[in-house]
């Protein structure tokens, strides 16, 4: 009902829509467009209303609501579920609660704040409000060695949304993060649930510092972490942001184990900041230094030792060394 509501208020550019006008247009009451204008108002529209004239969209809140997200994807992305909430412990925890029952493909969690936000290896990941986290619930039909490379796309899919849709220059750091510089803006977390050979559903979560400052983080990450705010500077519109990111994961994702693989494989060494550099890989405790040199086929990272001899690497940690 309110999407229906804040549809009408937008169609109507700016003018004032009678109550009855909305109510026709929405299928419902005017006591339920009434009721619908005040949830609006609680959510930080703010709308204008006249006795005699009737309602008025007078601006909007920055937040990563359904119906904005929707409104912000080309038409044939449009019918997917997205579920919003202020907060969550983890947008994960929901995503998969919803995928144990059943959710379709392509359905989002969005949260904008959590308690619990997780990252890789265990580490807790720190969602204060003003960043965009999300998960989407992923059916992919390859076998789990094929997970890494989704990780990857994931990773692209943020990248080039941070190009398009902001012309922030961004970089994917192998295996899950995304830098602006030499800092982090945006960690990938993918989570699977897996049967023998196939993936049941995977769960991508991404989380992006947008709207706040990095001071506000633990100081831990303070020193390697950037925002997009920091960045640029400026307040960053989240649900147009979100939608990019849902578009260009579409696009990568479908690309992923079909004719299109290795042009997939082609975009994410295009985007690779770390191909060509010297790096400190640690794996199990041990680390070395090598030059890393490419990513293969299964989204392995290819880095050439001293003695010319090549390794491949599935898993670790890896850093630029200057
Ligand atoms: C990492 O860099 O270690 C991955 C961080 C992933 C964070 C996102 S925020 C949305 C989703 N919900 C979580 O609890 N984690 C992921």
């Amino acid at each position: 009902m309110i999407e229906g509501v804040w549809r009408s208020l937008c169609g109507a550019e700016g003018q004032y829509r009678s109550g009855e006008a909305i109510a026709k247009a929405a299928g419902r009451s005017r006591v339920a467009v009434w009721k619908a204008i005040q949830a609006l108002e609680r959510l930080g529209y703010r709308i204008d209303a006249r006795a005699g004239r009737g309602y008025r969209l007078l601006a909007a809140p920055n937040r990563p609501l359904p119906w904005e997200i929707h409104a912000a994807l080309p038409r044939r992305l449009q019918a997917r579920r997205i579920e919003f909430a202020e907060e969550l412990a983890s947008t994960q925890d929901a995503a998969t609660a919803l995928a144990e029952r059943g959710a379709a493909e392509g359905t989002v969690v969005v949260a904008e704040r959590q308690r619990r936000g997780r990252g890789r290896l265990g580490r807790a990941w720190s969602s204060p409000a003003g960043g965009l986290w999300l998960s989407v619930i992923l059916r992919p039909r390859v076998p789990p060695p094929q997970l890494l490379p989704l990780q990857l796309a994931a990773a692209l899919a943020v990248v080039q949304a941070l190009r398009l849709q902001l012309d922030v220059d961004a970089w994917i750091k192998w295996p899950n993060d995304v830098y602006v510089g030499q800092r982090k803006v945006c960690g990938i977390l993918v989570e699977a649930a897996l049967e023998l050979d196939r993936v049941r559903h995977a769960i991508v979560g991404i989380g992006v510092n947008v709207n706040f400052s990095h001071t506000a983080l633990p100081p831990e990450v303070r020193t390697t972490t950037t925002t997009l705010r920091d960045e640029l500077q400026r307040e960053i519109p989240l649900a147009p942001l979100a939608a990019a990111i849902l578009q260009q994961l579409e696009r990568w994702y479908r690309g992923l184990g079909g004719p299109r693989h290795s042009a997939v494989l082609r975009a994410i060494r295009q985007h690779s900041g770390l191909l060509g550099q010297r790096v400190r890989v640690v794996q199990a405790g041990a680390s070395f230094e090598a030059e890393a040199v490419d990513v293969d086929p299964l989204g392995h990272l290819v880095v050439a030792q001293a003695d010319g001899s090549r390794r491949t690497v599935s898993t670790g940690e890896v850093s630029l060394q200057r």
